[in-house]
């Protein structure tokens, strides 16, 4: 099997192993934006290292799973505190998610050649959404956080709610 190596995403595969997400302050998701990177950069040496099909897809697929876990768990926190931004960010989940079904779907069918869309999206994850779209929304989470417990910390027991 001969799988096709582009020169440059060979330089994205040096340059993914040593990026770190940009912190958000909040850290259930700045861990799960490490997990995440870390997946990437896994899929990243599987396919780059001629790893098997079955063994590329499985972390695609994986990636796919937690990806979905981390939209959800995104999404509530916006929700709860950043309300007006959830459909945007929302929308922009959905269109990513779909871009890594759709890859991996590819990738099933033809069984030996991962799409370039599949890493045109987890550019896009890595680079633009993690580090631009989450942090400047995740900003008003942290806020809304921060708020609540100051207000809880303030706030007298025994006035009437
Ligand atoms: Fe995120
Ligand atoms: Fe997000």
């Amino acid at each position: 099997m001969t799988v096709s190596r582009p020169p440059e995403w060979s330089s994205d595969l040096s340059r993914a192993v040593h990026q770190e997400p940009h912190l958000t302050g909040i850290d259930l998701i700045d861990e799960q934006h490490r997990v995440l990177f870390r997946m990437i950069v896994e899929l990243r040496e599987a396919h780059f290292g001629d790893e098997r099909p079955v063994i590329v897809i499985e972390h695609a697929s994986q990636l796919y799973q937690y990806a979905l876990v981390h939209f959800e768990t995104e999404e509530g926190l916006i929700e709860s505190y950043a309300e007006p931004f959830l459909e945007d960010h929302r929308a922009t989940h959905q269109r990513l998610i779909k871009g890594i079904r759709d890859a991996v779907l590819e990738y099933k069918r033809s069984g030996n050649t991962i799409p370039s869309s599949l890493f045109d999206r987890l550019d896009e994850y890595c680079t633009h959404h993690v580090n631009n779209d989450d942090v400047e929304v995740l900003e008003h989470v942290r806020v809304g956080i921060r708020n609540e417990r100051l207000e809880l910390l303030t706030s007298d027991p025994d006035r009437p709610r």
